[in-house]
């Protein structure tokens, strides 16, 4: 499992992603963009805003959902997909073994554990890459990775796991978005920033090139990030300071 990536760690990622749900990651060499999906009928586990976004992407692409999973559905039938079970469906390996899941919910501890929680029942998830998302060469995506229209992911990026490139997401060469990472819409990450696991960065941030930006930091919508921020703070404005320290997580990955 990728945990926390830095400039120096690349061997690390390498071996890493060696082991680590391959079939699943795509791996550009400088194509167009695409919708990737598994082999499996996708599900979106999320029928709110988040999901129905993945769910329109995957349509995007010309790839069939299968059905949403959600404990609390609007109804049986959401923007025309099926609503197939609930969470409970996310531990039966009679289905896991059927489906490929995407994790379609915003909110990024809860991502994480749902994310994990497939792959610890000996699930796989599916990367999403909007059609008119374009993916430059030698960026490589993991699982569960979803990409949305407009994004810009520029040569030699590697983002990690259940990550979200949000729309109209600008990521500059050779960036490392680790596992979990949200970029919201309209942020600008210039060349070579590093975001730690489960960083987010807020609508229409910009970040200059090589910051580092850390685990579970939260930049404010709009910000410019010019110094690297620590992790669990959030920082708001420009130049972006911070504003909160965010309390630890616990054991459980809840705040
Ligand atoms: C930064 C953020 C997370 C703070 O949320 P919060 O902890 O609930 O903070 P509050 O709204 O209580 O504001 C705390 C302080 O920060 C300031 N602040 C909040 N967001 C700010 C922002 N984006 N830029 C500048 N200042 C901001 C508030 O004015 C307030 O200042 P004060 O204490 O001097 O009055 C939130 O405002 C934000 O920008 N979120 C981004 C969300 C987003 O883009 N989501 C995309 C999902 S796809």
């Amino acid at each position: 499992m990728i945990e926390c990536l830095g400039k120096s760690d690349t061997a690390r990622w390498r071996s890493d992603r060696a082991k680590d749900n391959m079939p699943l990651e795509l791996r550009s060499m400088g194509r167009r963009s695409m919708t990737f999906s598994a082999s499996r009928p996708i599900v979106v586990f999320g029928c709110g805003g988040h999901g129905r976004v993945i769910a329109d992407i995957l349509g995007s692409g010309g790839v069939d959902v299968a059905g949403f999973l959600d404990d609390n559905p609007p109804g049986p039938i959401v923007d025309g997909v099926p609503v197939i079970g609930d969470h409970g469906r996310l531990s039966e390996p009679e289905f896991l073994a059927q489906h490929a899941i995407i994790i379609g919910v915003g909110e990024t501890e809860l991502r994480r554990r749902l994310a994990l929680e497939v792959l610890g029942h000996g699930g796989i998830l599916a990367v999403a890459v909007h059609p008119r998302a374009t993916i430059g060469g030698q960026v490589s995506l993991g699982a569960g990775t979803v990409v949305m229209a407009g994004a810009v992911i520029n040569i030699g990026c590697r983002i990690g796991r259940f990550a979200v490139v949000n729309t109209g997401v600008n990521v500059d060469h050779d960036c490392i978005l680790n596992d979990g990472v949200h970029i919201s819409p309209g942020c600008h990450l210039a060349g070579a920033v590093i975001c730690d696991i489960d960083a987010c960065v807020g609508t229409g941030a910009a970040v200059i090139p090589g910051v580092r930006i850390g685990a579970r930091a939260i930049i404010g919508a709009g910000a410019t990030v010019i110094t690297d921020v620590p992790p669990d703070v959030i920082a708001v404005g420009c130049p972006a300071r911070v504003k909160k320290q965010l309390a630890p997580l616990s054991e459980s990955g809840r705040r």
